[in-house]
């Protein structure tokens, strides 16, 4: 397995590969990697002939206040943990490499980005689609595989994919969690052991919405204000969101009568996070 800095080298790679006529899986990360992303890159292992995974945390995608310095790194790690889930190649770009000092062009989207972690994180999704976007033009791959987990970031890649006609199929796989339950998330490592605790409220409440919705409740009210309730009771945790919405426009509805998407969002002391589940009425 390589790691590679530049972008003409991993063009001149993915080209010689190309010419072999291998079929290219991609799995775009920003490190710190965990069975979550090592779940996506034996995906995507099993179903291409060559695998490629990028460790960049992009500064494009984090607001002013946000964790961006802070976000956690461990390249020796990442490396490890892809070299066991079966990449061939590890992109690993500098930031300047990424982006030109008078860089101006960005992917934006009008709709599906307004609520949930788009209304939250203004810009964040803008920096996401453009990133991916140059991402997907550098590696060429013919799938890309992201988690359930980004549940709106993986509505926005695939209308992004449709929207610009981008050649790649995207492939989205299911959450990985804890034990206990709680997602997987690189932010984890910020909780202390009473925020670690705290931190099971977000699967904990969305559980209570999910029991009803397979009990047959089809008002969007009702669910979201019983997560609400349950989840107001774990002191250490401050609310952002709970919305339920259509699984493909992210747009509210008010009645289960199609997929949808049921999302949390929230800060444990300073950390914030999110989980969420997809429910299909019969
Ligand atoms: P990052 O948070 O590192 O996540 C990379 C990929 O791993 C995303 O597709 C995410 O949904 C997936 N993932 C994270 N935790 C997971 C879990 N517990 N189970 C399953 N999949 C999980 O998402 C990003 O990076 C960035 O926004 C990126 C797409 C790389 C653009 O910068």
């Amino acid at each position: 397995m390589e790691i590679i800095k530049t972008i003409n080298e991993v063009r001149l790679i993915i080209a010689a590969w190309k010419k072999e006529g291998l079929s290219i899986g991609f799995v775009p990360t920003m490190g710190y990697l965990h069975e979550g992303h090592q779940s996506l890159i034996e995906r995507a292992a099993a179903e291409n002939d060559r695998v490629v995974a990028s460790v960049f945390v992009n500064p494009l995608q984090f607001g002013p206040t946000e964790d961006f310095s802070s976000y956690p790194r461990d390249l020796k790690r990442d490396m490890e943990v892809c070299r066991n889930s079966g990449a061939h190649m590890i992109f690993h770009p500098e930031a300047d490499e990424m982006y030109f000092p008078d860089f101006c062009t960005h992917v934006d989207m009008d709709s599906l980005t307004a609520g949930l972690c788009g209304k939250s994180r203004p810009g964040h999704f803008r920096g996401v689609c453009t990133v991916v976007c140059k991402l997907f033009n550098i590696v060429g791959a013919d799938r890309a595989y992201f988690g359930e987990k980004d549940a709106q970031q993986l509505a926005v890649i695939r209308r992004m994919v449709r929207d610009l006609n981008m050649a790649v199929e995207i492939i989205g796989c299911p959450i990985i969690r804890e034990k206990d339950g709680l997602a997987k998330s690189s932010r984890n490592t910020y909780l202390s052991p009473l925020e670690r605790e705290a931190a099971l409220i977000l699967k904990k409440s969305l559980d209570s919405g999910r029991k009803l919705a397979d009990e047959g409740e089809r008002n969007a009210r009702i669910i979201v204000d019983t997560i609400t309730e349950n989840f107001v009771t774990e002191p250490l945790a401050r609310l952002d969101y709970v919305e339920l919405v259509d699984a493909f426009s992210m747009e509210k509805v008010d009645a289960v009568d199609r997929p949808v998407l049921v999302a949390v969002a929230a800060y444990i002391g300073k950390t914030r996070l999110i989980d969420n589940f997809f429910f299909e009425p019969a």
